[in-house]
């Protein structure tokens, strides 16, 4: 994706040191667009853990070259197979909910087994690495291409008047290494010339909707409006919205989505206003082992400063600010589980499906067991 005039994936190996994997720093935007090199397993684990990098294909990147890194740390007196699996358990505890970071380190893992010397092991991870950033941008080209007939329609409906979509965080290209998943379809639209025009949800307590969804879409010309996380339900009322796309964290096999925190109740109030309300995903999203989302996901639980306090932009700086009192006790759930009966379907590089377990396993049966 452009910004400015330049081409940028979220994650890249630096050119003149395969040493370095430079990310876009995600903390910083869109006040400052800054890029940060990573070094080691504990640099990508941090990056991941402080969201320097987020969204789920982005982390299982990172996670995966975080396994390139570990090949470079090996030495003379290293046991490389204690080495590589600790690397391994270490940037998959990094944060629970995505299930694309333990399917991206276990995808390089699965690679490595069969090799010996340390050379090889490097350039095995490095290939697995930069395979699954390809496939990524693949499956978010086809999400777009499957997405726009959604979009395609409702515009056709509306006699051309501006498909309204309403989305929550940031499943956008910097989340997904390029083009995004939720973003896919609207890029494609707005590129045909059908007239979109985005809701996008602040996403608190770390507003992934303002501060990188708003910044993507102006960056690529795309109308939007900025609204509080609260406004979906009024809207949906109001006739605004004509469908919903959110992204995935982990969506089981039956069709339950886990995705941010809010996403949950943006899908009670489509299904009370009858609005189509669709999730966009890779099957790197997908966890073919578990069937029942509430049960079986894990809600990463994040530091409460995160809702005690918010950060933006003020005299030059980058800046936190307390909104409670001083000794508030807080709780942050970042995710929540959206159950497949609110889903109308979900949008995966093979095409668009119900969110239901025989719909997921025609689509996807070679990943059944
Ligand atoms: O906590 P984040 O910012 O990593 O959460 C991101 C989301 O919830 C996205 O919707 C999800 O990862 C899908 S990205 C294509």
């Amino acid at each position: 994706m452009k910004i400015g005039n330049q081409n940028y994936q979220s994650i890249w190996i630096d050119e003149s040191d395969p040493a370095i994997i430079r990310v876009i720093d995600q903390q910083k935007l869109p006040f400052f667009f800054e890029i940060k090199n990573l070094r080691s397993v504990e640099d990508v684990f941090n990056a991941i853990a402080d969201m320097t990098v987020r969204g789920a294909p982005l982390i299982g990147a990172a996670g995966a070259f975080g396994i390139y890194l570990a090949t470079l740390e090996i030495n003379s007196r290293t046991n490389i197979r204690e080495h590589l699996s600790n690397a391994a358990r270490y940037l998959i505890s990094c944060r629970p909910t995505a299930v694309n970071l333990s399917w991206a380190v276990n995808f390089v893992m699965e690679k490595l087994k069969n090799e010996q010397r340390s050379t090889s092991l490097t350039k095995t991870a490095l290939d697995a690495a930069l395979e699954i950033c390809e496939m990524e941008k693949e499956n978010c080209r086809q999400i777009g291409r499957h997405g726009l007939k959604l979009i395609e329609a409702i515009s056709k409906k509306k006699k051309g008047s501006p498909v309204n979509i309403l989305t929550h965080c940031n499943a956008g290209w910097l989340a997904c290494i390029d083009y995004g998943t939720v973003t896919a379809p609207i890029y494609l639209a707005h590129e045909k010339k059908i007239p979109v025009h985005v809701w996008v949800d602040e996403t608190r307590p770390r507003n992934q909707g303002a501060k990188l969804t708003t910044y993507e879409l102006g960056q690529n010309g795309i109308p939007y409006t900025l609204i509080t996380d609260n406004s979906g339900g009024h809207l949906m009322q109001q006739k605004q919205i004509d469908i919903v796309i959110v992204g995935s964290d982990r969506t089981t096999r039956t069709g339950d989505v886990a995705n941010k925190i809010g996403t949950y109740l943006k899908a009670l109030a489509a299904f009370d206003n009858k609005i189509p309300f669709y999730c966009a995903l890779p099957s790197s999203s997908i966890d073919f082992n578990i069937s029942n989302g509430m049960k079986d996901i894990i809600i990463e639980e994040r530091d409460p400063d995160e809702v005690t306090n918010v950060t933006g932009f003020a005299e030059g700086k980058i800046r936190s600010v307390r909104i409670c009192p001083e000794d508030t006790i807080a709780a942050n759930y970042g995710f929540d589980i959206t159950p497949a009966r609110l889903i109308t379907g979900l949008i995966t590089e093979k095409g668009i499906c119900r969110a239901t377990e025989k719909d997921i396993k025609e689509m996807f049966s070679y990943k059944f067991n």
